[in-house]
């Protein structure tokens, strides 16, 4: 007989250890939730399966926690990091991956965590994959990861706006960024990236969402040479 009280190893403790990020690193479980949130709402608009969209919430919600074993001086360092200070910080896709692991999260919220800094053109870290290998629910919450960070304020920098944040990714699309992900942040119009950073994003999501078609048809305009066929999604 089944054991309904056993917790889902996708969710897991994820309470818990948003709570310590609270406690140490506020302005990272931040991130963390709007990194969800965002990932959430393009995946729904996507059409995408529910253990897909799963899969974001908790990875976005854990992608960075390798940064509780990150410093919390070099997380706030305002000028330039030295080379061992970013060696430090670039372990935590590292970290974070050993310590959900070891709760018994899944592999779909384990990649998230792993890749979450690799790149479309293979210049991210820790394993500078081809792009064609990361997970699609990966290049969706790197994007949103690279969104919420252009959009928040910096000690170095003022937080740029929803529209030159979008302009700058998608400028970027073609060599760091998946454009299918890039062209689903485009679509989102500012009102709805709004309410979803301030965790009201139910408010506008779709009892029943478009087609992913249909959403690549509305957001071609946005990068013109992007040539994937988001039916792909649908054969995962
Ligand atoms: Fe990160």
């Amino acid at each position: 007989m089944s054991n309904l009280f056993a917790p889902n190893p996708l969710v897991g403790d994820v309470d818990t250890i948003l709570e310590a990020m609270e406690n140490r690193q506020p302005a990272v479980a931040s991130h963390c939730r709007r990194v969800s949130a965002y990932g959430v709402q393009l995946a729904v608009q996507y059409g995408l399966p529910d253990d897909m969209v799963e899969a974001i919430r908790v990875g976005g919600l854990l992608h960075d926690v390798g940064k509780l074993m990150v410093p919390t001086d070099i997380l706030s360092k305002p000028g330039r990091l030295t080379e061992q200070e970013w060696h430090a910080l670039q372990g935590h896709p590292e970290y974070g991956f050993d310590m959900a692991e070891q709760l018994g999260f899944e592999s779909a919220v384990l990649d998230i965590i792993l890749y979450h800094h690799e790149r479309n053109d293979s210049s991210g870290y820790p394993d500078g994959l081809d792009g064609r290998t990361i997970p699609w629910t990966v290049r969706i919450v790197s994007v949103m990861d690279a969104f919420d960070a252009l959009t928040s304020p910096r000690a170095y920098r003022a937080a740029l706006s929803v529209e030159a944040a979008q302009a700058l990714l998608a400028r970027e699309a073609a060599d760091r960024y998946c454009p299918w992900a890039v062209s689903g942040l485009m679509s989102m119009p500012k009102p709805v990236l709004d309410a979803v950073a301030h965790g009201e994003a139910d408010r506008y999501r779709p009892e029943t969402a478009p087609s992913a078609l249909v959403v690549e048809a509305a957001t071609a305009r946005w990068i013109p040479s992007y040539h994937e066929d988001p039916r792909i999604v649908t054969a995962w």
